[in-house]
């Protein structure tokens, strides 16, 4: 195929039949590769005589720049082809209904952490934490509770076996040992609320052998019952969103206060139903005292210069009352109706949280 018209004809048409960029590939290394027609024709001009060289010279140029022309329009058709496909294969059907969104739900305990948390933040608390496999200093002994103490008893501990030196660790019976850490590396001003899991061997309607307490803690030069009083009447209050909650302080024993109080609210049990608020009934729902001085300076703290109050309660015991839920073991079945009718929406934080978010 030596005519340069014929090649032109011949060529022209494979490209336009080409259907693939790797088919036009293919016809483009026939007519214009190294060992391609067009460049063979090319290389037989050294043969010719010099007056027929420059015009066939002139026509075998025209024939590669109109064959390469040819094949580089063909290219831009196919990409956009090929495009144009492709935008068709993936087009997303706007027509299609939405997949229904699953929306979890927050669990009454987590809900209840994080209220207590923003009532306790917004009066200047903040958050710590401590492990839950717990060394007898920090679960019993510096909190006033030395072996042998009758409170040791009451705590239904879940211990680990024997260590080498015959000790002991336990599974913390209550979030207290984080007051100890806590004053053992930072110095007063202290000011803390302490959510977490503790652990007691026991299992009926409202006890579970894993529960959660929150602790809280302060610890300053002038701190006094006062302080105890109104904080936590303020709390509840707040957390029981009752303006003018009756909250009673009777007296009590822990051997890390002194002197130590229990807290009831007042509710009214009119007609077998627990309503929350004044009442001819009380309802205990935590402890709390001033920090044992001994307390103190088994943590290093001088009792002749700070003192400070404390308290802990059952989270547990404080969701249940708040959202009327009678048993508390329905808390860890994991059952989905459950779930779905006790538990809050994402969006159900208290109204302090959500200014800050
Ligand atoms: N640790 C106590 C318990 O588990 C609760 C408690 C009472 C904590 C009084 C305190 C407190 O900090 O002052 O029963």
């Amino acid at each position: 195929m030596d005519d340069p018209q014929q090649l032109q004809e011949a060529g022209l048409g494979e490209i336009a039949a080409a259907t693939s960029p790797d088919a036009l590939e293919v016809v483009r290394i026939k007519y214009l590769g190294r060992q391609g027609l067009v460049t063979g024709l090319m290389r037989g001009l050294g043969a010719l005589a010099p007056e027929q060289r420059r015009d066939a010279g002139a026509r075998f140029n025209a024939l590669k720049d109109t064959i390469s022309d040819a094949i580089e329009a063909r290219a831009v058709e196919l990409n956009r082809a090929a495009l144009s496909n492709r935008l068709a294969a993936e087009r997303a059907d706007a027509t299609l209904p939405a997949m229904p969104a699953a929306q979890g739900r927050i669990h009454p305990i987590s809900q209840t952490i994080d209220e207590i948390i923003a009532i306790f933040g917004e009066m200047g608390f903040v958050v710590a934490e401590g492990p839950h496999i717990e060394d007898d200093f920090y679960n019993f002994t510096a909190l006033n509770i030395p072996p042998e103490h009758p409170a040791r008893q009451e705590h239904d501990t879940f211990y680990l076996p024997e260590r080498a030196d015959g000790s002991r660790l336990v599974l913390r019976t209550h979030t207290s040992p984080v007051q100890v850490r806590t004053m053992l590396k930072q110095q007063p001003p202290i000011r803390i609320i302490v959510p977490g899991r503790t652990f007691r061997a026991d299992h009926d309607a409202t006890h579970s052998p894993m529960f959660h307490q929150v602790e809280g803690l302060v610890i300053d030069r002038t701190t006094h019952m006062g302080h105890l009083k109104g904080c936590l009447i303020e709390f509840c209050r707040a957390f029981f969103d009752v303006d003018d909650l009756p909250v009673r302080f009777r007296p009590s024993y822990f051997p890390f206060t002194e002197p130590s109080a229990e807290v009831d609210i007042g509710c009214s049990r009119a007609g077998g139903e627990l309503k929350i608020g004044a009442g001819e009934g009380w309802l205990e729902i935590l402890g709390s005292g001033m920090v044992h001085p001994q307390v103190l300076r088994n943590c290093g703290i001088d009792p002749d210069e700070y003192q400070g109050f404390a308290f802990g309660m059952g989270i547990e015991r404080v969701a249940m009352l708040k959202y009327g839920i009678p048993d508390l073991r329905t808390m860890y079945d994991s059952d989905l109706r459950w779930l779905r009718h006790y538990g809050f929406l994402p969006l159900d934080v208290p109204s302090m949280v959500r200014g800050a978010l």
